[in-house]
């Protein structure tokens, strides 16, 4: 099979990489200087297994710096460009797919064209009836950053948006590259699957804001969250896992695509859904007020990430600490050694070299702990328990 792919992030990347085990993949990016990494088999994104892929396996992977006739011919073209919610319009700004479809379709292209990226619920169906020539799918991506790869090779389930043949040839060609046995795999209405990809990272959201809230409790009453979480969670039905405190969930997607959800809900009578991102607010003042008691002035923060082994920072909670903490008149001193070319960061001095970090400041601040702060134990502020993301 000839397979297209449009925008290199995490989902274009892992999914190109899956893919071109056994078809012949091109990618496409606006970014060249992804294509270039590409060409060169360097991994633009941090993905073990996918440097493990580029240096080991002999992987069918062309880049082309346009969408062209070739590119509009391919058995699939999969579009996995951003969708950021635009909080002005109150939904996700779909443009850079817009654009996509409308040059496929200004190319006759007879593809089937499936999008990754997440999208508002019901745009599938509007772009089909746009684009009446193009066969347009949804079919949801349910990877982890940092683990995108093993994600695809392994599937949790694979869902497409659409029942027909070129729905079922694409659930094939997942499935064909995939080393699981047995996978689940479920055809839908796209809108259906639209909603499911929101309603999977909402509940997700969920979780995280319910444990968050019950450590926050803790935190008041001075109870050990442990023993809280220990005692609940031996339930089955409740079940272990994803209930490790935190400073509030964030990263590019959950953020976003509550946000999504809630919109989509409109007039529908819910609580629920809008309270999450109350609830995630919330949560970071709780630890900010928490902060505060320390007394403390010099603050440093152990890395702007999310999650442990991850490689950026999009929307982390730690960012609104930070901006609050700053508000109350704490300095500020911040170590993540991602960034390399600034020397500060929302305002506070970044702080690379470890040593003088530590040194710099009273109490250390981190989201996830990590074996390096086993030497300054003593000075850390954090809410993790069980030492995973
Ligand atoms: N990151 C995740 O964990 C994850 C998981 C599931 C779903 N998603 C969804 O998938 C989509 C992509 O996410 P991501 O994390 O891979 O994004 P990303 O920001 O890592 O990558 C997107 C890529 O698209 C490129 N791009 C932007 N506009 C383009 C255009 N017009 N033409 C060609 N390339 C273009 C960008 O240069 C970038 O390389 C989003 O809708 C996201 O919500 C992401």
């Amino acid at each position: 099979m000839k397979v297209s792919i449009i925008g290199m992030g995490y989902v274009g990347l892992s999914n190109a990489v899956l893919l071109s085990l056994k078809n012949n993949v091109v990618c496409h990016d606006i970014d060249t200087s992804k294509l270039d990494c590409i060409n060169k088999r360097i991994s633009p994104i941090k993905d073990s297994l996918i440097s493990s892929y580029f240096k080991n396996k002999k992987l069918r992977l062309t880049t082309s710096e346009c969408i062209d006739k070739e590119m509009s011919k391919s058995d699939f073209i999969i579009i996995s460009t951003p969708t950021d919610f635009d909080t002005q319009k109150k939904t996700f700004n779909t443009s850079s797919i817009d654009v996509i479809l409308k040059k496929l379709n200004s190319l006759k292209s007879t593809a089937c064209i499936i999008i990754k990226s997440t999208l508002p619920i019901g745009y599938t169906k509007k772009v089909n009836s746009l684009y009446k020539k193009l066969k347009i799918y949804f079919s949801p991506e349910f990877l982890r950053e940092g683990k995108a790869l093993y994600d695809n090779l392994y599937p949790s389930r694979i869902i497409v948006g659409g029942k027909d043949k070129g729905a079922k040839k694409f659930a094939n060609l997942l499935k064909k590259s995939s080393l699981k046995k047995n996978i689940k795999i479920l055809f839908m209405d796209s809108s259906e699957a639209e909603s499911v990809k929101l309603f999977s990272n909402s509940y997700l959201a969920a979780r995280i804001s319910f444990f968050n809230e019950l450590d926050s409790f803790s935190i008041s009453n001075s109870f050990d969250s442990k023993q809280l979480i220990d005692g609940i969670c031996s339930d089955p039905r409740i079940g272990n896992g994803y209930n490790n405190p935190s400073f509030g969930y964030g990263g590019y997607c959950l953020p976003k695509d509550t946000k999504q959800l809630e919109a989509s809900f409109d007039s529908i009578p819910n609580s629920m859904i809008k309270s999450l991102n109350k609830s995630n607010q919330l949560r970071k003042k709780c630890i900010v007020d928490d902060l505060l008691k320390t007394k403390v002035k010099n603050i440093g923060i152990y890395q702007l990430a999310m999650k442990k082994g991850s490689d950026n920072f999009r929307h982390s909670s730690i960012i609104d600490i930070i901006k609050l903490l700053k508000n109350k008149g704490k300095n500020i001193y911040v170590h993540e050694p991602l960034i390399t070319n600034q020397s500060k960061i929302y305002g506070c001095t970044l702080i690379n070299d470890f040593d003088l970090f530590v040194k710099k400041v009273n109490l250390i601040v981190t989201n996830r702990l990590s074996s390096r702060l086993k030497k300054v134990s003593k000075r850390i502020y954090t809410r993790d328990i069980y030492g995973e993301n």
